[in-house]
């Protein structure tokens, strides 16, 4: 699971922190870069894939450019930028940190990429956590032309960034006789397998970000099976189609309960149907009932915008595997006010069961109240510096006056009036 993301010269920031939590809200007006952070995910996915750094930033045939691909990657007029990902162990005392540090300019370049285990000691605060260098450059991932990604470990080894308490054990059990073949193979026994899983465990996490930003027109075609659904929804058909029964009939009926609340006629049934002579297409329908007892069939072609954006997101929360973190930008989008208690609470129930963490983007007060109070401590405002224009990230209870704050008014109505951004420029100006 991912616990924070770092940002240093990435597009409009200069340095900032974003906590990621099982449920993360970030707010902010237009332009504040909260699509800038999202970006930087999306970048990183990429990266953990195996994209090269060039194709990761402009897009290809399949995936689009990051907006601006390489001449807006690194805040201006900076020529490099780093991203660092923290991302938990297996044990709840240590977590590793991935940086990646990219030249833009002459060329696109990696120009610095290492892991650092972070071990906390005693009790969580920062001078006790003992960081260790883990890979030394360009060792997380293999960077040929192929899109191999995850190179198992190289043989030779780097004893510098060794945990120290691994180098005195195996230094114990050698008795203290420096033989260095023995040492040598010593070292391969313990040490490269603990690599090479703390490699795939950051990799596979990395690689389980999902962005998702359904487009309603893309979800009415036919789609292929598939398992893995497209940041559109587009295939989303084919993602329930091809699940195995016992799942398909599970995740249908799971939908099928959520949705029925959703649009204003009302929707019994959700599921997909393979298609065609071959079956390798699939459809998505829904039965509705408008008059007791008379159900009509309805294909994707025809259900509405918003419908159509709530089931992609439910099936990205019932479809990603378990630990994958779902960042979903303007969730709102094409959301009715009344519809936001019921969004909210699938969020929560699915999330939390299925051990999917969520960012969300939203502009929408009646989903922010719909949060309610207990989002505050996850609540984070990216907001443009007055002097410098730099954009910044604040935890919202990190907000001075926050308790006046939402003393006058709930989050939603704060967010309406702007209050929270004002408090944070005029925070800056005292
Ligand atoms: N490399 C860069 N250097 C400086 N500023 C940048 C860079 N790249 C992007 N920006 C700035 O970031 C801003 C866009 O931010 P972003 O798209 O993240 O906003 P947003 O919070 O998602 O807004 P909205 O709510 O409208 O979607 C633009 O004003 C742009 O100038
Ligand atoms: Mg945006």
């Amino acid at each position: 699971m991912l616990k924070q993301l770092i940002l240093e010269n990435w597009k409009s920031f200069r340095y900032a922190e974003l906590p990621l939590d099982p449920l993360t809200v970030l707010i902010g007006t237009n332009a504040s870069g909260k699509s800038n952070v999202v970006e930087a995910l999306e970048f990183l996915q990429r990266v953990a894939r195996g994209e090269k750094i060039e194709t990761a930033l402009v897009g290809d045939k399949i995936f689009p450019s990051i907006r601006g691909g390489v001449e807006w990657a690194a805040l201006k007029p900076e020529t490099e930028f780093i991203l660092k990902i923290l991302v938990a162990g297996e044990d709840e005392k240590t977590d590793y940190l991935y940086a990646i540090k990219i030249q833009t300019l002459p060329e696109v370049k990696v120009s610095e990429e290492y892991i650092q285990s972070q071990r906390v000691k005693g009790d969580f605060s920062t001078s006790d956590i003992e960081k260790f260098q883990l890979f030394s450059p360009h060792t997380l991932l293999d960077r040929s032309d192929n899109k191999s990604n995850l190179k198992r470990a190289e043989s030779i080894i780097d004893i510098s960034g060794m945990p120290p308490k691994l180098l005195e054990e195996i230094s114990s059990k050698l008795n203290n006789n420096i033989n260095i073949n023995e040492l040598v193979t010593e070292l391969n026994r313990n040490y490269l397998p603990l690599k090479n899983r703390i490699k795939d465990r950051i990799a596979l996490s990395i690689n389980r970000i999902l962005l998702i930003n359904p487009i309603p027109s893309k979800m009415r075609e036919y789609s292929s099976l598939s398992d893995t659904l497209e940041s559109d929804g587009s295939n989303i058909a084919g993602v329930l189609a091809a699940l195995d029964s016992e799942q398909k009939s599970e995740v249908e009926s799971t939908l099928s309960a959520y949705i029925k609340d959703f649009p204003e006629g009302d929707i019994k049934r959700v599921f997909a149907e393979p298609v065609g002579r071959l079956k390798t297409d699939a459809m998505l329908y829904c039965e509705e009932e408008w008059k007791p007892g008379e159900m009509t069939l309805i294909d994707a072609k025809t259900m509405s915008d918003g419908t159509l954006r709530f089931i992609a997101i439910i099936t990205a929360l019932l479809t990603r595997p378990e630990g994958s973190q779902l960042v979903i930008e303007e969730i709102d989008n094409g959301l009715h006010p009344s519809r936001a208690e019921l969004l909210v609470r699938i969020l929560r129930e699915i999330g939390s069961k299925r051990k999917i963490d969520i960012l969300l983007t939203t502009h929408n007060p009646a989903l922010l109240d719909a949060l309610g109070p207990e989002i505050v401590p996850f609540v984070v405002v990216a907001h443009r510096d007055r002097e410098t224009g730099e954009s910044k990230l604040t935890l919202l209870e990190d907000i001075e006056n926050l308790p006046l704050l939402l003393a006058s008014g709930s989050l939603g109505r704060l967010a309406t009036k702007g209050a929270i951004e004002k408090s944070l420029s005029d925070n800056k100006q005292s």
